[in-house]
């Protein structure tokens, strides 16, 4: 018998930021990381024979953790960007999302991105809101660690404005009773989210993209998607 086999599966580290409702977050009783990101990597690894482990890190440390073969994977609503493109490797995409505007619920004066200008605005560090935020001409922005501490400055009153993913913003919005806040503007731009892995490993993109076929063909996909986003 060979010393390879044996019934242990492989093991598959896959690093979130799980701040990021209702894609990843902790589930306040079980302490689970759940959402729509960790219901479906878990299904790929399963698919790929892998036992899936969540490490819970900041979005800015993901890409260094990948370089530093610290994870294996990254699934955190993750962009495929062209800059991004440099570092890692991305599996097809497995979302379409975009960034919209978060104000609070009074305000009538920010309808659009064109509106930002000359206003503070709170993003999350390292995300493509951030990057799009520094684009606005005499724009504030600050920076925050991750996208729950930048709705609380919004809360608070310090920024005029978030600038997150639209699902998350829906969601965020659709917990706190659409009392505090809304979401404004037409989405920027179209953005796919991919899951990454190390630049070298373009073999384990292979298996996930084939998993990813597989779980869209026998109906998996569309369960999690039911599941976390409705019809
Ligand atoms: N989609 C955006 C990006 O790639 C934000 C992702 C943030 N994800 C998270 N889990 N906090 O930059």
């Amino acid at each position: 018998c060979s010393k390879e086999g044996g019934s242990t599966a492989k093991v598959l580290k896959v690093g979130t930021d799980a701040g990021f409702a209702p894609f990843e977050f902790q589930d306040e009783k079980s302490k689970e990381y759940v959402g729509f990101d960790m219901d479906l990597i878990k299904a790929l690894g399963k698919q790929m024979g892998y036992e899936v482990q969540i490490q819970n890190m900041n979005f800015d440390g993901l890409i260094p953790g990948l370089e530093a073969n610290n994870i294996d994977a990254i699934a955190s609503g993750m962009t495929i960007t062209e800059a991004r493109k440099q570092k890692v490797n991305f599996t097809k995409p497995y979302y379409q999302a975009g960034l919209t505007i978060v104000v609070k619920s009074e305000n009538n004066s920010i309808k659009n991105f064109k509106d930002l200008e000359g206003k503070k605005i709170a993003v999350q560090i390292g995300t493509t809101g951030a990057a799009e935020a520094k684009k606005i001409k005499d724009a504030q922005v600050r920076e925050f660690n991750n996208a729950p501490e930048a709705f609380m400055e919004l809360k608070a009153g310090g920024v005029d404005a978030v600038v997150n993913d639209k699902p998350v913003n829906e969601y965020y919005i659709a917990q706190s009773g659409s009392k505090d806040a809304k979401a404004v503007g037409e989405p920027l731009q179209a953005e796919e989210y991919g899951i990454a892995v190390a630049k070298k490993n373009t073999e384990l993109a292979g298996k996930l993209d084939k998993a990813l076929d597989e779980l869209k063909k026998n109906g998996e996909y569309e369960k999690i998607y039911v599941k976390w986003f409705g019809k």
